[in-house]
């Protein structure tokens, strides 16, 4: 007789031997929310945290890291964006604090970022936004990738997860695919799992968790949000290109869209070069996530959230919400295998 448990584990088998945890549940790494607190409840609760180093300096950093270290004798991992100037000396504090696992984020990573992170005995892992960047970055070492659909929050791509698994999980064999993006509910990591991936990243669903930092003004945004509040940020011109972000549609992104038409205006009119416009779109935003996520500035600030924002109902332990996904990625697992082998009834909970 084969549980629902079992079958669970074996699914994920592969994850979690990369990781070297219980669940293969990625905590994504939230600017100025997957911090130390967030980062070991989530590696103490059997999944895996993932610090966010954002733009913090190489000694921010090695804090944090001893920081998280002092809370969990679990795994967890630290995010770097590529395009950090000091992105080499953030993978020597890595080294240094025996970090096993490091997540490239932000753009293609350096092949020297990656051959150090090698060098070091650190785990790579990279984003991939389409097939042909997955097989480029298993050529150049990664050893492991994740795959996040536009459903996401924060910085996004333009394809939505549902696409992206199906382009890129049949095809990548050589190493462990997670998947992120829009996944609220236990059934929906089962869902992936059965289609190859090694597990699923959450970012949006741990962000109202009690350990999580972020101000309560924010929690209570995220848990009156619905899912179609969490739009992408607004693009009124081609000529004048716009990160695409998704955030909770508030003051700021009326402002946004008025800063942009005035912007615009003043090309038109010959009265700011293209530039210098575009520069100003870029540097909008500029201190915005932290406004909001600290200080609780949720009309001003930038309330970073992915359409599964819609799935969280109430502040929860982060224990809890990792066993409500165990239990409904179980019952799925259950309720689907029952039903086919009904007649010997060789599954249980
Ligand atoms: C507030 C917020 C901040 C984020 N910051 C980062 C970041 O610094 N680096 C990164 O790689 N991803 C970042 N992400 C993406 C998450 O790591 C994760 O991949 C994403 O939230 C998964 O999709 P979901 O929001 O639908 O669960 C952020 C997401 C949110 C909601």
């Amino acid at each position: 007789m084969k549980s629902a448990e079992k079958l669970l584990d074996e699914l994920w088998t592969t994850g979690k031997d990369f990781l070297g945890v219980r669940h293969a549940i990625l905590g994504g790494a939230m600017t100025w929310v997957s911090e130390r607190n967030l980062v070991s409840a989530i590696s103490n609760a059997g999944g895996f945290g993932i610090i966010a180093s954002g733009a913090m300096s190489p000694e921010l950093l090695r804090t944090e890291i001893q920081k998280t270290q002092a809370l969990t004798s679990y795994p967890f991992g630290v995010n770097l964006i590529t395009l950090h100037p000091n992105l080499l000396e953030l993978i020597d504090a890595c080294a240094q604090e025996n970090v096993t696992h490091v997540v490239l984020a932000g753009g293609l990573p350096p092949a020297q970022a990656i051959a150090k992170l090698k060098e070091n005995d650190i785990k790579v892992i990279c984003f991939s936004p389409a097939l042909v960047l997955a097989k480029k970055l298993i050529k150049l070492g990664v050893d492991a990738l994740i795959i996040e659909g536009m459903e996401a929050g924060g910085h996004i791509g333009p394809v939505s997860t549902s696409v992206l698994v199906q382009e890129i999980l049949p095809h990548i064999k050589e190493v462990p695919v997670f998947v992120a993006g829009g996944i609220g509910r236990g059934e929906a990591i089962i869902s992936y799992l059965e289609m190859g991936a090694a597990g699923c990243q959450l970012g949006t669903r741990f962000v109202c968790t009690t350990e999580s930092i972020a101000h309560p003004r924010l929690k209570k945004a995220f848990i009156r949000a619905q899912a179609r509040d969490a739009i992408i940020s607004p693009q009124l011109d081609v000529r004048f290109p716009v990160i695409p972000v998704r955030s909770l549609l508030n003051k700021a992104t009326k402002e946004f869209i008025n800063y942009q038409k005035e912007l615009i205006g003043k090309v038109d009119r010959q009265e700011m070069d293209l530039k210098e416009a575009q520069l100003n779109i870029e540097h909008f935003w500029a201190g915005s996530l932290r406004r909001a996520i600290i200080e609780g500035d949720i009309e001003n600030g930038s309330i970073m959230a992915g359409q599964s924002v819609g799935l969280v109902s109430k502040e929860q332990s982060t224990q809890e919400v990792i066993e409500e996904l165990l239990t409904q990625a179980k019952q799925a697992l259950f309720s689907r295998f029952f039903i086919e082998q009904s007649d010997d009834k060789r599954l249980s909970l």
